[in-house]
Parts: structure tokens; sequence; C-alpha cells
């Protein structure tokens, strides 16, 4: 197995994960900045031309504990079922690795400024890389969130 190391530290204005929104229809808007170690500031070369990026994060709030069967349902507060965890973006998941897409603002040096964090402040991000997606929209299924939004609307 390999051991992470943060490239940079997230700056959101989340201070507790209550603040950040959640459930059905919750929009992830926050500007936010990721600030990037200088010895990793070369690996930033280039990435100006991407307007969508990839961070990888640490959920380094969660506790540490081993999932187990049950355990691996998780709530979401989109829905009132249970889904494998898997099948969600739960914090609570057999290694604490978060996935978030934002919009990329602009570079200053080692910040990025970006939109869309869901990460409190001060995250360890793990790992960046540019959002690219070739798969047409109509060739998308989104699940048991589909039939919740269904249920939603009623
Ligand atoms: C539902 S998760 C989704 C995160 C990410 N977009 C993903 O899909 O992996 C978002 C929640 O993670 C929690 N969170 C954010 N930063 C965290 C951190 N550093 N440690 C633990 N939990 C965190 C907050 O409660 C936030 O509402």
């Amino acid at each position: 197995m390999f051991t992470s190391h943060p490239i940079g530290f997230v700056s959101s204005p989340y201070q507790n994960a209550s603040e950040v929104p959640k459930g059905l229809g919750a929009k992830h808007e926050a500007d936010g900045v990721l600030k990037i170690l200088p010895e990793f500031e070369p690996g930033l070369t280039d990435i100006e031309g991407f307007s969508h990026l990839f961070v990888i994060w640490e959920f380094d709030r969660s506790p540490r504990e081993q999932l187990r069967g049950d355990d691996l349902l998780a709530s979401p507060p989109s829905d009132n079922r249970q889904h494998g965890v898997f099948a969600t973006r739960s914090p609570r998941r057999p290694n604490a690795i978060g996935l978030t897409v934002v919009e990329l603002l602009r570079r200053d040096g080692v910040a990025l400024h970006v939109r869309g964090v869901d990460m409190l402040d001060g995250t360890a991000v793990l790992d960046i890389k540019p959002y690219l997606s070739s798969i047409p929209t109509e060739r998308l299924r989104r699940g048991w969130l589909a039939e919740a939004e269904a249920r939603h609307r009623g």
C-alpha cells in the first residue's frame, strides 16, 4: 500500500461539516483556494488551460475505523434509504478519500482559486488532475439519486 502525502491544503469558507450544503438540490458554489506547497509548484505548469479540475483529498476529520458488513451501507442526506457506500459520496468509507470537481477561476503562483469546494477549511489535498469527460449526457445514469429526486418532486 502507499502512504499519501499532502501536496497542499484547502482554504474554504467551511469550518464545520454542518455548514456544507447537503441533500437534494444542494449546490456547491463556494469559492476556495487550493494552496499548493512550494515544492510542488512545477507540477502546476500549464494547469491554467483547464476550466475544471478533479481534486483528490483526505477526509481528515472523519474517524478512522474498519468498516464491515452493515457499516458499508450509507444513509445519504439526499435519500431516506440506505445505499452501499460505493454508490454514495459518504465521508465514512474504507479509505478516507474525497473527490471534488471544481472550476479553476485563476492561478496565482501556488494558489489555485477555485469555485465549488465542499471540503472543510484546512483539508489536505492529495492530488489534482484536469477534469475531462467524454461521456455523452444521454449515456449517463444517476441510479438511486434520480429515483430519490423523482420521489422528492412527487
Ligand atoms: C458528501 S461528502 C462529498 C465529498 C466529495 N465531493 C466526494 O464526493 O468525495 C461532503 C461532506 O464531507 C464532509 N467533509 C468535508 N471536508 C471534510 C474533511 N476534511 N474531513 C471530514 N469530512 C469532511 C462535509 O461534511 C461535507 O458535507
